[in-house]
């Protein structure tokens, strides 16, 4: 059945068939978050990109639309002239002049491959799109590597910022992301560069724990490592090192929604290198984060929360104890009893007299499952091969855990650190437990919510 194969994420974002990659073109108009994704409508295998396009009304349920951008020339080649990836925003001052109807305009900016940087545009809500008679809007020059445009307003300059990411002169020393300026969206003045940066940019500026008089800028590359620091327009300042954003395997070409309502940050990424045995597509989204801005005695750091509109995909409360305090847990499962293939976990855990615990899900008499520990000692969280440092805060660790047909994310301590995954449980295991090995966990609460499929 389609969307309830064995591997098919039921709350995350697949196509129905062939490949996906990046997350492009995301942007906010008219009630509608707009999801374009580098496709492949040929075949399972990355190539012949083109723009696959999806709508939603919460960043939870997806609607599949046709294809949105083909790639340019009318080529048929693999990578010249195809579609590759980049941003979106809303012309809502018709500054192009290419309003036709009632609708504002929407823009996307794209990497041609090899083909330059172009525009295409909509006037039907992101339904059919066309592209700019004065395309390239910047050309490609000759031996370089350019891609990946993210646009978006810089309101103290009044002009537009594109960021784009750039190999000068085909020199992988210099590779890192371009600044452009503009102030008519066509015609791109090249304004300074930071090295040290591959693929897929973005920058953004976040309040600094919810206060707007401290705004922070932030940017990112292509697995979401981003620096914060000063922008003026046209340069940007670090005044961090490099952070890291997942400490999973699977966790790509991060990009945030332009245009989100109530000035929110929400990012998307590809979970990249994912595998899915037999299914009819390759590639998933991770889960909607809302990002913000939180000290830590680690100084600034960008936190990632999974979207609130989850909470519309809450079956069953499945919580066996219907108790949130059971002091001293020790070899006693209370996870036990409690079957499910997609579910949200959340749970916060003493560790004062702990050595290890953790929570294993997907498994059965059959199966050992796949294990998420918590090492006290080295304060180190590994799940699939993936590890994070975790300190707990006034001995606790709290964590928040989506496990999805192909997928567990980890967002720990309130989404301060995070493993976005992917695997591959064996087919009907869907007992959980929670364990502890050497010395005793105190769990202050812990609940478990079963996830509806979003394609039902
Ligand atoms: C990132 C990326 C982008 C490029 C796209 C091509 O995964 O390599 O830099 O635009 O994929 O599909």
């Amino acid at each position: 059945k389609t969307y309830d194969e064995l591997y098919r994420p039921q709350f995350h974002f697949s196509p129905e068939k062939n490949w996906m990659n990046d997350p492009d073109g995301l942007v906010y108009y008219d009630g509608e978050y707009h999801l374009f994704y580098q496709y492949n409508p040929n075949g399972n295998e990355w190539g012949y990109m083109h723009w696959g396009h999806a709508v939603s009304t919460d960043l939870v349920h997806w609607k599949n639309l046709p294809i949105a951008i083909y790639p340019d020339n009318n080529s048929t080649d693999k990578v010249k002239c195809t579609a590759w990836s980049g941003s979106a925003i809303v012309d809502k001052n018709n500054i192009t002049g290419l309003q036709e109807g009632n609708y504002k305009t929407l823009l996307a900016f794209y990497t041609s491959r090899g083909c330059g940087q172009r525009l295409a545009y909509s006037n039907d809500k992101g339904r059919t799109w066309k592209k700019y008679a004065g395309n390239p809007i910047i050309p490609e020059a000759p031996g370089e590597e350019t891609r990946d445009p993210k646009v978006f307003w810089y309101k103290p300059g009044n002009h537009w910022v594109l960021v784009l990411y750039r190999m000068p002169g085909g020199d992988k020393a210099k590779e890192g992301i371009s600044i452009y300026n503009s102030t008519d969206l066509v015609h791109w003045t090249f304004e300074s560069h930071v090295t040290g940066y591959y693929e897929c940019p973005d920058l953004f500026s976040l309040p600094l724990d919810g206060d707007s008089t401290k705004m922070k800028w932030a940017l990112l590359g292509g697995d979401g490592s981003y620096m914060l620091g000063d922008f003026d327009g046209k340069h940007f300042t670090p005044k961090s090192g490099k952070k890291v954003l997942d400490y999973g395997q699977n966790f790509y070409a991060t990009q945030t929604w332009s245009n989100a309502p109530d000035g929110k940050r929400i990012q998307i990424a590809w979970m990249r290198e994912s595998k899915y045995p037999g299914m009819p597509f390759t590639g998933q989204m991770s889960f909607p984060t809302e990002l913000s801005l939180k000290s830590t005695p680690d100084g600034p750091r960008i936190v990632r929360t999974p979207v609130g509109s989850i909470s519309s995909l809450y079956g069953k409360k499945m919580d066996k104890t219907d108790k949130n305090i059971i002091p001293g847990l020790k070899n006693n499962n209370l996870l036990k009893g409690i079957h499910s293939e997609c579910f949200r976990i959340t749970g916060v855990f003493d560790v004062k007299s702990s050595n290890m615990f953790g929570i294993t899900v997907r498994k059965s008499r059959k199966d050992a499952g796949t294990e998420i520990s918590y090492d006290v000692k080295r304060q180190v969280l590994t799940s699939i091969g993936s590890q994070m440092p975790l300190a707990p805060v006034n001995n606790k660790i709290k964590l928040d855990i989506l496990v999805d047909r192909a997928s567990i994310e980890i967002f720990a301590n309130n989404g301060e650190k995070v493993i976005t995954d992917n695997f591959t449980p064996a087919e009907k295991a869907d007992d959980m437990e929670l364990w502890t090995r050497g010395g005793e966990i105190m769990v202050d609460s812990l609940e478990v919510r079963e996830l509806k499929s979003i394609w039902k």
